[in-house]
């Protein structure tokens, strides 16, 4: 069988990892350093984790808000949007996630445009 996404990112300890370090990129980039000066960090790492390893097939529940709740009104742009998931694939390389994997998140998180973009 082959194994999840979920298993492949290293699982829950390796997602963290992986969100972590993207959020960490997210509060240093220009592009979107202003949408996250002032929130609770920490609180959006362990919400994404919890996220992230929900939709790669992990066993956790993510219980928080939706994603259009969490980012209505903030009218988020294509170039942030983007920008994101720059992060993302920036954050995977360096933890050493390969291509494959990479791609399929970069799928998994672009498929989430029209729940973040523009509200
Ligand atoms: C596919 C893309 C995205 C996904 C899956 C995503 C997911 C999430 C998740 C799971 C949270 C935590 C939920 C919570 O705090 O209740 C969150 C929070 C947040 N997101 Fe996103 N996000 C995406 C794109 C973006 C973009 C493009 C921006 C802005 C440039 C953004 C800005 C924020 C901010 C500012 C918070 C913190 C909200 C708060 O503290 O109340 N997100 N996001």
């Amino acid at each position: 069988m082959t194994p999840s996404l979920y298993q492949r990112l290293g699982s829950a300890e390796g997602i963290a990892a992986i969100v972590d370090d993207a959020v960490d990129r997210h509060a240093v980039n220009p592009l979107l350093a202003p949408r996250f000066s002032g929130r609770d960090l920490p609180r959006a790492k362990q919400m994404g984790t919890l996220f992230f390893c929900m939709g790669a097939g992990g066993p956790q529940t993510y219980d928080g808000r939706d994603m259009r709740t969490v980012h209505a009104g903030m009218n988020i742009s294509e170039q942030e949007f983007i920008a994101t998931i720059d992060d993302f694939v920036a954050a995977m390389q360096g933890q050493g996630i390969g291509a494959v994997e990479t791609n399929e998140v970069v799928a998994i998180l672009y498929s989430l445009k029209g729940e973040v973009l523009r509200l």
